[in-house]
């Protein structure tokens, strides 16, 4: 494993930094098993299908705001065909799962905590890691969507801006099936957006209208299974459509440091039921 000792100093001259090896082929795999048993478990219904065109944005909103504290699966963008059938196999039609499996899921409670990871965080500069976020991202063959520009801190405000993003890569990622690309130093450009929710509806706020980086400025990071990319809240990223055959499997988290204040508005909320924890 490369050295990490470092890290605060990369996030705030390239705004991210690549770590290889972080983790081993048997812990991906493991991971990879339950998402799989995850989406097996899913019941396609209770996500789309039954409610009428008036009610799709209100129950999309519903069902995305309320995964907070839970585990839900939500389909890619092109699942489905004009007769509102799966393209692809259900396993091969999930965007994602999220966004508390860290807490819920023992599989992935494992993977996603322990001393190591509290070591790592300590050295990006957060005192009192809480884990806000997980997300499991299947970028699936043929129809994994785009992701466009946009930075993280947007979703998880807090004063001081604190957010830092945990990107594991559980396959390969390249350009052919759909890599996360960078604007390297683009952590000093301010804060576009922060998304708020306002009576039970989510909604970007404009903060600032620097414009995204053109091409020439977006860097790929082609990654290796098993690699731990760690990037700063302010780093503008995307992500292209994998037209290829082969998925593009990531986990992410997202921690913020709990001395900072956690806003009311953020889409993601924790209360007693379900505290947000550290990483030990
Ligand atoms: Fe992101």
């Amino acid at each position: 494993m490369q050295t990490i000792g470092a890290l605060r100093e990369r996030l705030q001259t390239d705004g991210f930094a690549v770590i290889e090896g972080f983790k081993s082929a048997a812990a991906i795999a493991e991971l990879r098993a339950r998402a799989a048993e995850i989406v097996e478990a899913f019941d396609p219904s209770v996500a789309s299908g039954v409610f009428s065109a008036a009610d799709e944005n209100e129950r999309a909103d519903e069902y995305f705001l309320g995964s907070g504290s839970t585990v839900r699966c939500f389909f890619e963008e092109e699942a489905f065909d004009a007769d509102g059938e799966l393209r692809q196999p259900k396993g091969l039609s999930i965007n994602k799962i999220g966004h508390a499996m860290h807490d819920l899921d023992p599989v992935f409670e494992r993977f996603s905590r322990g001393p190591e990871l509290d070591a790592l965080v300590r050295r990006a500069g957060i005192a009192e890691p809480h884990v806000y976020q997980s997300m499991y991202i299947f970028k699936q063959p043929h129809i994994g969507g785009e992701v466009r520009w946009h930075q993280d801190a947007t979703y998880f405000w807090t004063e001081p801006q604190t957010v830092v993003t945990l990107w594991f890569a559980l396959e390969r990622a390249d350009r052919t099936n759909g890599c996360l690309w960078v604007q390297r130093g683009g952590q000093r450009t301010p804060l576009r957006e922060r998304f708020v929710v306002e009576n039970r509806v989510g909604k970007p706020v404009k903060l600032d209208s620097t414009p995204w980086p053109s091409e020439a400025d977006a860097e790929p990071v082609e990654v290796e299974a098993g690699t731990l990319v760690v990037f700063h809240g302010r780093l503008p990223h995307y992500s292209a459509p994998n037209r290829s055959a082969v998925s593009r499997h990531a986990y992410t988290l997202h921690v913020v440091d709990g001395r900072a204040a956690y806003a009311r508005e953020n889409w993601l909320q924790r209360d007693a039921a379900l505290p947000v924890r550290g990483f030990v």
